[in-house]
This record gives structure tokens, C-alpha cells and sequence, in this order.
């Protein structure tokens, strides 16, 4: 069965870059939020980075015309019926995934592929709560989703070989790299990166250095392309904090224990650029 419209559920950070990836190689997208500002902003987020990949000669300005041609905002999941594909990239909150995969399931067409870009969810239960448990995969996409080449493929417990080659043939479409990984904890990339932004968050708060300077050495001692609570600031401290949470509950391991600060950040709603203010002060 080819793919010819995808829906995206959720129009935030990664929701958004993923809709652009589609849209932007060809496929018509919808992309979903729970309601019309949401989606506005996530249609504002893609025009940027359109407008920025057409500023730097990455892209035409025809093809940034096509992509956001191809691309419909909807509010609510009953506009993605008629999808060939779902890729679900919703807040990182388990019971509220499960319920969205309950309602895809019952929404759209046996045949229809259903992914999520999880970053730490096991798939195996996301899968268990469709009706199509062979279906279900995962997609896990790396911010700035334009940006980033890699996608791990994550297959649950009950994914089809056949869905399994479907996806990373897709990925490729996307111009990205597939990577097959376990449905394990935060998976491969997660289960090593955040936990070194969590102790970055535990150096700071030990005054080992200001943040800017743990930034600095990691850049230049490391080669990191970003430091850590610079990278915590783009990812969301909400998902890192999520994050943690999984790794140190499913794994058991006091070394996952979340650092205090990155809580209190997060209670605080210091989310990181997304609300403006994280480890830094935003435009
Ligand atoms: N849309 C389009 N293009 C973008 C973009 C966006 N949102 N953000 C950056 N770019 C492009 C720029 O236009 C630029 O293009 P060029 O090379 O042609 O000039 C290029 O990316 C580099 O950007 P900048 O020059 O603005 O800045 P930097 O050189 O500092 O790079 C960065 C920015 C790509 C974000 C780089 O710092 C980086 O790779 N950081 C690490 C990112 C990372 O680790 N991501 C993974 C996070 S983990 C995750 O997402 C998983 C989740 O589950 C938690």
C-alpha cells in the first residue's frame, strides 16, 4: 500500500518538523493539534524554516511554495481518517498516548501504518492498546527535525517485519537515515544523551560552573556542536525531565535519578526557547 497523505498529530516542536520533512519531500501532510492556535504555530514554525532553508540556497523558493502547499493544519484527530500514515508526536505523556492510539486505531483504516516519534515510551504497550498491534512502530525523529539525518526505527514486541521495511523505506524517502534500535528505554540515543544533559544539570547546581561555561567546555572539550543545557533549552526541559523520569523508573538505576533543578525548571515553566526561558533567555 503506498503512502500518499500522512498525518502528524501534534504541531509543536517535533510535530511540526516532522510535517515539514513529509510535506517537503512530497507527500500531502495533515497536520493535527487540539485546537486552531496550535496549529497556526506550528504552521508559523514550518514557514521559518522553510524561509530559512530558501535563505541559505538549500531550497527553492518554488519547492517552499510546494511544501506548504501540500501541508493542511487540522484540528482534532477525525480529519486524519482518510491517512495512509500516522506519525504521532504529542506531548511525552503515556496515558495520553495510549489514548491517542486507541482513538487512531479506531479511526483509520486496518491497513494504515501507525508510528510514533516517542522519545522513551515503550512501543510494545503503545502497540498493545490498537487493534493492529503488528502496525505499530516507532519513529524517532531528532530536533531541529530538518536538521537531523537520523530516525531510529524502533519495532515493538509485535511489529511485522513487513511494516518494519515499509518505515525505513520511507525514511529514506525523507532523505533521512534509519536506524533499527529496541523498544528499550529512551532507546539508543536518549538512554545516553539526556542523561549527560541531566548531570550538566547537576554540575551547574553544584556551582561546578555558570551554565554558560559548562556550555563552553563541552563545545570546545567535547567538540559537541552545542553545550548540554543549551541542547536541554532546544529539546524542551519537559522532555528531558520525561525522559529521565522513564529511564530511572523503567530502568530502576539510581544513576537516571532527575536532577532537582531540571524539576524545578520545569515547575517553574521555564520549558526552554519554546516559552522563551530555560537555562536561557530567549527573543
Ligand atoms: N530549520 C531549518 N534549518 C535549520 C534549523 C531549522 N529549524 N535549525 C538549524 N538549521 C540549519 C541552519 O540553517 C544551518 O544551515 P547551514 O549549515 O546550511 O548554514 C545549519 O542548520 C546550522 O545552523 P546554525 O548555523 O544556525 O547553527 P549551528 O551551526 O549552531 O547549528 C544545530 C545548529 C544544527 C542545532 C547544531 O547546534 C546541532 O546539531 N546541535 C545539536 C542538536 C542535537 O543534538 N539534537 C538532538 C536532540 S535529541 C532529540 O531531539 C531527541 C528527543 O527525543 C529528545
Amino acid at each position: 500500500m503506498s503512502v500518499k497523505t500522512v498525518g502528524v498529530v501534534g504541531a509543536g516542536t517535533m510535530g511540526s518538523g516532522i510535517a515539514q520533512a513529509f510535506a517537503a519531500s512530497g507527500f500531502n501532510v495533515k497536520m493535527s493539534d487540539i485546537g486552531p492556535e496550535q496549529v497556526e504555530r506550528g504552521r508559523k514554525a514550518v514557514e521559518k524554516s522553510l524561509d530559512r532553508l530558501v535563505s541559505k540556497d538549500k531550497i527553492s523558493v518554488a519547492d517552499h511554495g510546494a511544501a506548504l502547499e501540500r501541508l493542511e493544519g487540522v484540528v482534532g484527530l477525525d480529519p486524519l481518517a482518510d491517512c495512509d500514515l500516522v506519525v504521532e508526536a504529542a506531548t511525552e505523556r503515556e496515558e495520553l498516548k495510549l489514548q491517542i492510539f486507541r482513538d487512531l486505531s479506531g479511526l483509520v483504516g486496518e491497513h494504515v501504518v501507525l508510528a510514533s516519534n516517542t522519545s522513551s515510551i515503550s512501543l510494545t504497550r503503545i502497540a498493545a492498546a490498537t487493534t493492529r498491534p503488528e502496525r505499530v512502530i516507532g519513529m524517532h525523529f531528532f530536533n531541529p527535525v530538518p536538521v537531523m539525518k537520523l530516525v531510529e526505527v524502533v519495532r515493538a514486541l509485535q511489529t511485522s517485519d513487513a511494516v518494519f521495511e515499509q518505515v525505513d523505506g520511507l525514511t529514506r524517502q525523507l532523505g533521512k537515515e534509519p536506524v533499527a534500535v529496541k523498544d528499550s528505554p529512551g532507546f539508543a540515543v536518549n538512554r545516553i544523551l539526556v542523561p549527560m544533559i541531566n548531570e550538566a544539570c547537576f554540575a551547574y547546581a553544584e556551582g561546578i560552573a555558570s551554565p554558560e561555561d559548562i556550555d563552553r567546555v563541552m563545545q570546545m572539550g567535547a567538540n559537541h556542536p552545542m553545550g548540554p543545557l543549551a541542547l536541554a533549552d532546544l529539546i524542551g526541559l519537559d522532555t528531558c525531565l520525561e525522559v529521565m523520569k522513564v529511564l530511572h523508573g523503567s530502568l530502576g538505576d539510581p544513576k537516571y535519578r532527575p536532577s532537582p533543578l531540571l524539576q524545578q525548571m520545569v515547575d517553574a515553566g521555564y520549558l526552554g526557547r519554546k516559552v522563551g526561558r530555560g537555562f536561557y533567555v530567549y527573543d
